[in-house]
């Protein structure tokens, strides 16, 4: 074959590669803004010596919280989720009228009916947005990206906001040490388009497992087991957890479901500019990063300060990098999380 021929053969493919390349960028779905909310009151390990029989020596070692949020009487997942959402809209100059969709992830809802999607609808004033809750306990923010990817991918939306709130304060039974050193409160909202500059979604993995919900529940308050004063005084409205079983699954999951997004990727994890995973206990956290051998420096890590926020852990801990400017052009973050159901899942972003 002439050189000529080569030459034009090989320039058509790069530019074939480069207009796929725009394409792509143009029609992805990218996180332009994110913004938490943390309560004000702090709890620290010391305060809850005075509630269980616990110490600051053992929460540090077994799990590397030292204190968390907790919200005030009159805070609730939907106005803590109103906070982070107009701080998130704000930073993006986008009016609450421009929102096609509001999707929140939580565990610890007002309400049973109505969402809070509608309540953080109503409180910011977003009146064309549709609204509605997403389940997945701590997972809920890789499975509401992926919701938000695939609406927005494929031209339904094109301006969604995703809240992750959580005041998991309300549903933790400040008597039993074995989950109340663990959770805090708190809430995060991203504003997720089509394309340009942000945190582009590029690839999501998601898993569940229904066979092991028992390891992590909360019994009454449901149709199975409505409320009644028998259920209150048996303390069935409060987050009960199998801790040892959870740890196991949590390193094994989020191993595969990081193995199956890099994959797909076809990306290394030596490319990796940060992990930001669920922070639920730094053990598992240091398991999963020596897996993949990411070195410390490269993990995003908030549970000293905010413990495990169910499904706001993630972004709080973006928001946290990102307010710290430690996200540059095309970095490469994943971002993955494991959680009552169970449920489990993966997301890798790229800056643009
Ligand atoms: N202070 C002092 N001692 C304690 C405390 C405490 N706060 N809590 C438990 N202990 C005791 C136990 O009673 C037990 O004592 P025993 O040996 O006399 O019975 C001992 O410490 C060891 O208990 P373990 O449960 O084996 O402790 P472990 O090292 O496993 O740590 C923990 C417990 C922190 C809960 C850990 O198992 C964990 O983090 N599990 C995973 C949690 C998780 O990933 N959850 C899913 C996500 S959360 C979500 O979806 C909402």
């Amino acid at each position: 074959m002439r050189l000529a021929t080569i030459e034009k053969q090989r320039y058509h493919k790069k530019h074939l590669h480069n207009v796929q390349r725009l394409a792509m960028n143009k029609y992805s779905a990218v996180i332009k803004t994110i913004a938490s909310y943390l309560p004000e009151k702090i709890l620290t390990n010391d305060d809850l010596t005075k509630l269980v029989d616990t110490s600051d020596e053992w929460i540090m070692t077994r799990t590397g919280i030292r204190e968390r949020r907790i919200a005030a009487d009159d805070e609730f997942a939907s106005t803590m989720g109103a906070h982070a959402a107009k701080a998130a809209l704000h930073s993006a100059q986008c009016s609450p009228t421009e929102i096609d969709l509001i999707i929140v992830s939580t565990m610890t809802p007002d309400y049973l009916c109505p969402s809070t999607a509608a309540l953080i609808q109503r409180d910011i004033g977003a009146t064309r947005a549709a609204a509605v809750d997403i389940s997945a306990a701590c997972s809920g923010f890789v499975y509401g990206l992926a919701m938000a990817r695939a609406f927005i991918e494929s031209s339904m939306y094109s301006t969604i906001l995703f809240v992750s709130t959580e005041k998991n304060s309300a549903f933790t039974d400040y008597s039993d040490r074995n989950t109340c050193v663990l959770f805090g409160d708190g809430a995060s909202a991203c504003l997720i388009r089509r394309g340009g500059h942000g945190l582009r979604i590029k690839t999501t993995t998601l898993g569940a497992s229904g066979e092991e919900s028992e390891l992590l529940h909360i019994k009454a308050g449901g149709c199975r087991l409505p409320a009644s004063s028998t259920s209150y005084a048996d303390k069935l409205h409060f987050i009960q957890m199998n801790g040892k079983e959870l740890f196991k699954h949590a390193v094994r999951r989020m191993e595969e479901a990081i193995n199956t997004c890099l994959t797909t990727a076809g990306v290394e994890a030596t490319s990796l500019r940060w992990l930001v995973p669920h922070q639920a206990n730094i053990r598992i956290i240091d398991a999963l990063a020596k897996r993949f051998s990411i070195p410390d420096d490269r993990v995003a890590i908030t549970i000293d300060t905010f413990a495990n926020t169910s499904s706001s852990s993630i972004p709080i801990a973006l928001e946290k990098l990102q307010q710290n400017r430690l996200i540059v052009s095309k970095d490469l973050v994943l971002l993955t999380a494991f959680g009552g159901g169970l449920t489990w899942g993966a997301t890798l972003l790229e800056a643009t």
